[in-house]
């Protein structure tokens, strides 16, 4: 991690500043429609620098993945900026955001929807090539995927020029996925949880593929996960986000030694005590369903806290800075924060 560091350069590749995501949900009967408004991700901010790998971590629903599809711009925000090498996405005409969308691509989930079915492994690490590259000969072209084949480690490569994703395994069809991200050399690529859907067997050589490959590449990451032991082996820095906020980002080394917001806690707790059954108390602030749709004028961790204060339930702690590049949003650890939502309030 040191080694990787040593080649950020202090610039940001992408920053991300007040964005927020709202769905409109309709509930009810066919005579009784009732609207709801979802919260997915609640005025997040964050940038990663050129050659990191920035984590968000949190459980299911928590604004995961539609933070990465709005930096991929393939949900719109509700309201916010995303800039990509300076330049405002959201503000982007149609022409500019396609040549902006060559330098950035998207690793998704599940690998058995993101590859087309009805195409050999030839045609689907030629599409991209076909779409940027229409002046290069069909056999130079041939020859990049063989020599990408070779890379991801599906050897002999021949032999897979002519297969369709179902004959593949889960680990061959995310080498797969990850393979056509990288053809066209992007500088940015978001991975949304890109091992959960695979045998715990071939995750960790996934893990080491996209971590050679970033290193290789001097690619910029953002690295969605929920498992923290994942975040540890493959991120520098990691956002925790509760119900669309960011509640805590740090370096990932400082996060797991000096966990600070009661939910950043309560996820390292039981990644340490999982073999000594100490983790109840933690287990129990971690249970249940995200509830995003609840609006409230509190912190969005109130119903869960077990460290909650009066100014809790009023106000909403900002995001404020504890150490050196380690910012946590939480009143009862941020006294001068107390103090002054205190005097808003009054
Ligand atoms: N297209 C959508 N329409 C309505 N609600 C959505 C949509 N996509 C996501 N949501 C809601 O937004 C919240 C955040 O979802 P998501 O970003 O998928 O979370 P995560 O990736 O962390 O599991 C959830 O409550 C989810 O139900
Ligand atoms: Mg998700």
């Amino acid at each position: 991690m040191t080694n990787s560091k040593k080649t950020h350069s202090q610039e940001a590749l992408i920053t991300v500043k007040s964005l927020v995501k709202r769905f409109e949900k309709k509930q009810g009967t066919i005579f009784r429609r009732t609207k709801s408004t979802v919260h997915a991700v609640n005025n997040v901010n964050f940038s990663i620098k050129k050659g990191e790998i920035l984590g968000i971590i949190g459980e299911s629903g928590c604004g995961k993945t539609t933070t990465a599809r709005m930096v991929m711009r393939l949900t719109k925000e509700t309201s916010g900026q995303i800039l990509f090498d300076g330049q405002d996405l959201c503000q982007m005409g149609e022409r500019e955001l396609r040549r902006a969308r060559q330098e950035m691509q998207m690793i998704f989930q599940d690998p058995y929807d993101s590859l087309n079915p009805g195409m050999p492994i030839l045609e689907i690490l030629m599409e991209p090539l076909n779409a940027h590259k229409m002046e290069v000969p069909f056999e130079e072209k041939r020859k990049l995927v063989i020599e990408i084949l070779e890379h991801i480690d599906m050897k002999p490569a021949e032999t897979f020029l002519y297969r369709y994703p179902h004959q593949l395994s889960g680990g061959q069809r995310q080498r797969i996925a990850i393979a056509r991200a990288l053809i066209l050399k992007p500088k940015f690529v978001a991975a949304d949880e890109p091992t959960s859907m695979l045998d715990v067997s071939v995750r960790m050589g996934i893990l080491q593929l996209l971590k050679s490959l970033k290193e290789e590449m001097g690619l910029t990451m953002l690295f969605i996960t929920h498992d923290l032991s994942t975040a540890a082996f493959m991120c520098d820095r990691i956002a925790v986000m509760y119900r669309g906020n960011i509640v805590e980002i740090g370096p990932i080394k400082e996060i797991i030694s000096n966990p600070t917001h009661p939910y950043t806690k309560a996820l390292v707790a039981v990644v340490s005590d999982l073999h000594h059954f100490l983790g109840h108390r933690h287990e129990m602030i971690l249970d249940g369903e995200v509830q995003n749709e609840v609006v409230q004028g509190g912190c969005p961790f109130l119903a869960r806290c077990p460290q909650q204060m009066d100014t809790c339930q009023n106000s909403i702690p900002k995001l404020e800075q504890l150490s050196n590049d380690h910012y946590v949003s939480c009143f009862h650890l941020h006294p001068e924060s107390l103090i002054s939502a205190n005097k808003q309030a009054n």
